[in-house]
């Protein structure tokens, strides 16, 4: 079948029968991703609240990714057309140029505590400081998996907030290294452990015990270096094409309102993995958006340069909080199926292959707006949506989306007409 057809022109039965037939999945995990061993009522309404149903989107598989000189396939699970397709390109690039190189920090969250209502701030902060290896140690067993693997606190740090709306307040850190898990209920828990101690000796009252999404202490770092003739595209050579990345880049650096949209491009790639891991893509955004402005302006989260050498070197840094255990990814058939499928092991794995397919998707963007423009590939794929939404099935999407890109009318109405015809 491999032989015959290249991944992208088989059904998606067949793509998921190749896999099994490559081991890179078990009949069960296939079963899982096509949904009919997926994500049953039963276990959707122990999930959330209120469960009246369960929301499929589709799941493609990015070819062609390296990362650390492993090939993985990567599950990506969005609604947006081409995006599956752009990483793939760009993964096959960056391979033939020997792939990613990725790494990540140890796996360290903030949590915070609110302290309002101190007498003495100086006072406090001592107090609780000269404590700190005492309150340490009390949520050093909380979760006795996460001690054997190596986790758990690592610091206290105090700041003093002499101002706000409401009068001074103190902020605690909680530092907790949280292995492979995503980390919300480790460090919810332990701050709420810790709370009545750090009352008494700062005579303050706590009020919110909450992680913080600003995960700047669990940041994913992936680069690429590319020799310009691995770039080059129909009329333009590659040293073009590379020259024309490095202008798309310099855009994002100096202008908030496309360093946004650079951004998003890149999120586009890292939240359909978060997704398709069942991990929570909103703490993911929420940090990596306001990593991107912590100068207090928007910057790129990927930055590319041409070396002395003359080849492309892209890299990006990111703040990364997700698990391989823990919370839907463990629970979500699904999202167990695609962590196999990636074989991914532990959360820095997870976030070193988030990271370069960030990194690809925005390669992939920056390659083709500087040249050809989106447009022209993204438009038979909104087709084959725009021929669905007017009714179009089976062989008649893809005909019907033909025939729309060729007169140049991508509407539902002119999908109607064609379909009536
Ligand atoms: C579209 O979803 C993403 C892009 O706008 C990203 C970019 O402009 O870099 C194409």
């Amino acid at each position: 079948m491999s032989e015959k057809k290249k991944f992208y022109e088989l059904t998606p039965a067949e793509r998921l029968a190749l896999l099994v037939a490559q081991e890179a999945l078990s009949p069960a995990d296939a079963g899982a991703l096509s949904g009919e061993n997926g994500l049953t009522e039963e276990i959707a309404d122990h999930m959330i609240e209120n469960v009246a149903g369960r929301f499929a989107l589709p799941l493609g598989i990015a070819q062609h990714f390296v990362v650390n000189g492993q090939k993985v396939l990567v599950p990506m699970v969005i609604e947006e057309p081409s995006v599956v397709a752009a990483a793939s390109n760009a993964a096959k690039i960056v391979a033939a140029a020997g792939g990613f190189r990725a790494e990540a920090d140890d796996p360290r969250m903030i949590g915070q505590l609110q302290l309002v209502d101190v007498p003495d701030m100086d006072a406090a902060e001592q107090a609780i400081l000269s404590r700190k290896a005492a309150i340490l140690e009390t949520v050093s067993d909380l979760d006795p998996i996460l001690k054997k693997l190596g986790g758990g606190p690592l610091d206290l740090q105090v700041r003093v907030f002499p101002q706000t709306p409401v009068g001074p307040m103190l902020i605690l850190h909680l530092i907790l290294d949280v292995r492979d898990a995503m980390g919300a209920n480790a460090i919810n828990t332990a701050l709420e452990k810790i709370t009545p101690e750090i009352e008494q000796l700062s005579g303050g009252q706590a009020r919110l015990r909450i992680l913080s999404n600003l995960a700047d202490q669990r940041l994913a770092r992936a680069s690429c270096r590319i020799a310009p003739d691995l770039l080059a595209m129909k009329i333009w050579s590659g040293a073009e094409v590379l020259q024309r990345i490095l202008e798309a880049a310099a855009f994002a650096e100096v202008d908030p309102y496309r360093a946004v949209t650079h951004n998003k491009g890149i999120m586009n790639g890292i939240d359909a993995v978060v997704l398709a891991t069942g991990n929570d893509w909103r703490a993911v955004e929420a940090g990596a958006h306001a990593w991107a402005a912590r100068s207090g302006v928007v910057r790129p989260l990927s930055h590319w340069t041409r070396d002395a050498e003359g080849y492309l070197c892209g890299e990006i840094e990111l703040p990364l909080a997700v698990g391989t255990v823990g919370g839907a990814t463990r629970v979500h058939p699904g999202a167990q199926a695609a962590l196999k499928l990636m074989q991914v092991t532990s959360s820095k794995q997870l976030v070193q292959n988030l990271a370069s397919v960030g990194l690809a998707q925005n390669l992939a963007a920056l390659r083709a707006l500087s040249t050809e423009g989106i447009q022209k590939g993204h438009m038979m794929l909104h087709a084959r949506q725009v021929a669905m939404a007017a009714g179009a099935t089976g062989a008649q999407v893809e005909a019907v989306a033909a025939q729309m890109v060729r007169e140049g009318a991508v509407r539902v109405d002119h999908a109607k007409e064609i379909l009536k015809q």
